[in-house]
Formats: structure tokens, C-alpha cells, sequence
């Protein structure tokens, strides 16, 4: 039986994948490894926990003591890391956890994985360790050669992270792969991102707020789309090798919050444009070439289908929103948004 560790696994795209992996390799064991970070939710995986080929963990992925414990007991055949600190905008505010959880994390799990042998290490970096491409150039997509360029302090800790990866690959000779994804949307996604944001708060008839002139231009995958990416690279991917994973789809973030706003039957008149994010990326697109190409891997969800199942999927599920809204966030939103 194949083992895979999959850390940050009660994140968003973390637990999509833990259900994507049950779906599609219900022979496969499952180690899920999370630090339940204010965006870690153990109720997410609640119908799976008790599953006998899923095995949970708290701890922190810089942990070097608790993760080489976990490596000792467990003997993963695969890692898929996932575990980070992930908001952009919490990054301008306090920098350093995001050093910590990325880049120290990231070494940790690697140390763990020479030590005790590794059939594939996988890292999940994201498209903002290219930068940004300028509005007026539709023809330029971020390809994997691509130089890496980062804005912000997450965007830099990510792209410490992919590069130390490489290292370890050329230094050591550990089996990783790397896939660069675009923005993902979908159910489980935390409340303090642009789409589950707008959902909530539109629902509520609050005021939306939209950076600076709401021009920036993000592309949009649904995230079993992403998921079924890492399945193909950790099973057919080739090592030492980067994939850019996305769907061609990009939007203006007005354009989105008018999508949304449209879905749920609310008035655009809730739209507040408010003080930019500073260093604001302005447009990411992704050339998904190399993952068609080479491993036949294409996006099955379109931006309009998605939307309307991640709407459906917040109105259904508005206990699992409401809990986390209701609690520390309230001052997290407050906080981030007083000055704007
Ligand atoms: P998320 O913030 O929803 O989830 C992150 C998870 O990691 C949480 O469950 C948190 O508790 C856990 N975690 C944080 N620090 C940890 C630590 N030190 N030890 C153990 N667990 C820890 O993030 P997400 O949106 O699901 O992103 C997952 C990964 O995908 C991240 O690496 C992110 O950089 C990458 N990524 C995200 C997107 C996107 O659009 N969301 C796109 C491309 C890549
Ligand atoms: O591209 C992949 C990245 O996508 C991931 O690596 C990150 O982990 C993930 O958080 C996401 O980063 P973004 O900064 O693009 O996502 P966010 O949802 O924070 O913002 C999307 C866009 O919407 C961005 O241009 C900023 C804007 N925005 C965001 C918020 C939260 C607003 O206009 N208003 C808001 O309140």
C-alpha cells in the first residue's frame, strides 16, 4: 500500500486533496499532517478522520523534532506539502511566520525525507514566485522558465522554498517535483480570500471591498482541477522537473466580484473600492503547456460551472463560514481593513 503524507491537510486545497486522494486511491494510506493554524479546520476532514487509512497529526512542519518522530513512525512512501502561511496580505503585516512555516518547513520536511528515504518529494509552490506581468501584454504567460521575481513577503518565502527544493534536488539527489498553480476557488476556501470574502459578506449586504481600482488580473482554476494535477505529477511526473498548473482563465477581480454578485442576485452597489495592497501584483496567467503535453493534464471545471458551485457550496454549508467569521477573524477583519 502506497503511503503519502500530505501536510497542511485541513487547509483549503490541502483537504480537497485529501478528499481527491479517498475518491480516486481508496487503497492508498493517508498520514495528514497539520499545525491548525487559524486556517486549519479539523471539522473540514470530520467525515474522513476516522477512516482507518487516514492517520492525523497536529504539528508544525518546522518542528524538526516532531517531524522526524512522525517520519520514524509513519515511513511515507510520498510528501506533498501544502503547509504555509498563505495570505498575501497577512504577510505585509507580520512577515516572519511566513519565513518559518515556508521556508524552515519546507528544509525540515526535506531533512525527514533524506533520512529516512523518499520514493517523491512533492513541493506545492504557487504562480506568485514569477511576479507580475504588465496589463497591456496579453500575449506574455509565466512559463517555467520564467525567472522567479517576488513581491511580496509570502511571494518571497514561497520562491526561498521552491529554490531550496532544487537544491536539494541537484545537492542530494532527492526525488522532488514542483508544480506552480494560479488562484484557486472553491469549497473550504478561508473567508479572508477575495471569492469566499465577497460570498460572505455579500450575503450578509455588506460592503465589498475591492484594491485600488480593481483592474489586477488573477487566473482562476477550480481546485479539484489543481488537485487532479499533483495526483498526475506525483505518479507520472518527471523528478527534478516543474509544472505550472492552470486553466487559462483570467478575470479582472471587478469582473469576479460581478460574477459572484450576479450568482447570488445581489447589487453591485455593495462594491467599495478601497486603499490598494501595497506592491499589489497587477496580472498572473499561467502557460499550462507542460503539464498538457507531457502529462495530458487539462482542467474539467469551467469558471462559470465553478463559480456556481462554489456559491451553491457556501449557501449549503453556512455553519462551516459562519463558525470561522464569527470568531477571531471578526477583529482579523477589522483590523485589516480599518485603514482602507
Ligand atoms: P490555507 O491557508 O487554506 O491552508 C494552509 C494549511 O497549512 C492550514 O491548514 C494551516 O493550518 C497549515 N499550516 C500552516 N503552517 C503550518 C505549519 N508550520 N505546520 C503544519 N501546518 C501548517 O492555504 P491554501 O490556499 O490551501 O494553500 C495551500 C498551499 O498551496 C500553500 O502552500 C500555498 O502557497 C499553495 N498555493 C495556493 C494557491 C491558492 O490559490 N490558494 C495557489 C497556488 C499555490
Ligand atoms: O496565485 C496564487 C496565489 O493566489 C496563492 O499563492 C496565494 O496563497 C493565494 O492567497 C492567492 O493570492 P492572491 O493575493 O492573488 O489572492 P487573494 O484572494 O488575497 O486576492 C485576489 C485578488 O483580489 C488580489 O488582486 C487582491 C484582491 N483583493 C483581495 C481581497 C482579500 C481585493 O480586491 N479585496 C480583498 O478584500
Amino acid at each position: 500500500m502506497t503511503k503519502v503524507l500530505i501536510t497542511g491537510g485541513a487547509g483549503f486545497i490541502g483537504s480537497n486533496f485529501v478528499f481527491h486522494m479517498l475518491e480516486n486511491h481508496p487503497d492508498y494510506e493517508l498520514v495528514v499532517v497539520d499545525l491548525l493554524t487559524y486556517a486549519g479546520n479539523l471539522e473540514t476532514l470530520k467525515d474522513v478522520l476516522d477512516r482507518p487509512n487516514v492517520h492525523f497529526y497536529k504539528a508544525d512542519i518546522a518542528d524538526r523534532e516532531a517531524i522526524f518522530e512522525l517520519f520514524e513512525n509513519e515511513r511515507p512512501d510520498t510528501v506533498v506539502n501544502f503547509a504555509a502561511e498563505s495570505h498575501v496580505d497577512r504577510s505585509i503585516e507580520d512577515p516572519g511566520i511566513f519565513l518559518r512555516s515556508n521556508i524552515i518547513g519546507t528544509q525540515t520536511l526535506m531533512d525527514a525525507c533524506r533520512k529516512y528515504g523518499i520514493g517523491r518529494y512533492h513541493q506545492v509552490s504557487t504562480d506568485e514566485v514569477y511576479g507580475d506581468l504588465p496589463l497591456d501584454r496579453p500575449d506574455l504567460f509565466f512559463t517555467e522558465e520564467t525567472p522567479l521575481h517576488t513581491s511580496s513577503p509570502y511571494s518571497a518565502s514561497k520562491a526561498s522554498a521552491d529554490l531550496l527544493v532544487q537544491a536539494y534536488h541537484r545537492t542530494y539527489g532527492l526525488p522532488v517535483t514542483i508544480s506552480r498553480c494560479s488562484n484557486n476557488y472553491g469549497p473550504y476556501h478561508f473567508p479572508e480570500k477575495l471569492i469566499p470574502l465577497i460570498i460572505s459578506r455579500a450575503l450578509a449586504d455588506e460592503s465589498l471591498p475591492v484594491y485600488g481600482t480593481g483592474e489586477n488580473v488573477r487566473d482562476w482554476l477550480y481546485v479539484r482541477d489543481h488537485c487532479t494535477a499533483i495526483d498526475r505529477i506525483i505518479h507520472d511526473g518527471r523528478v527534478g522537473e516543474v509544472y505550472n498548473i492552470g486553466g487559462h482563465n483570467e478575470r479582472t477581480n471587478l469582473q469576479v466580484v460581478k460574477t459572484v454578485l450576479k450568482e447570488l442576485g445581489k447589487p453591485e452597489s455593495l462594491i467599495t473600492f478601497v486603499k490598494d495592497r501595497a506592491g499589489h501584483d497587477m496580472r498572473y496567467a499561467i502557460d499550462p503547456a507542460k503539464m498538457m503535453r507531457e502529462l495530458g493534464w487539462e482542467p474539467t471545471t469551467t469558471f462559470d460551472e465553478g463559480i456556481k458551485k462554489t456559491v451553491k457550496w457556501y449557501l449549503e454549508n453556512e455553519e462551516w463560514w459562519k463558525n470561522i467569521i464569527s470568531g477571531d477573524y471578526q477583529q482579523y477583519y477589522e483590523k485589516m481593513y480599518a485603514n482602507r
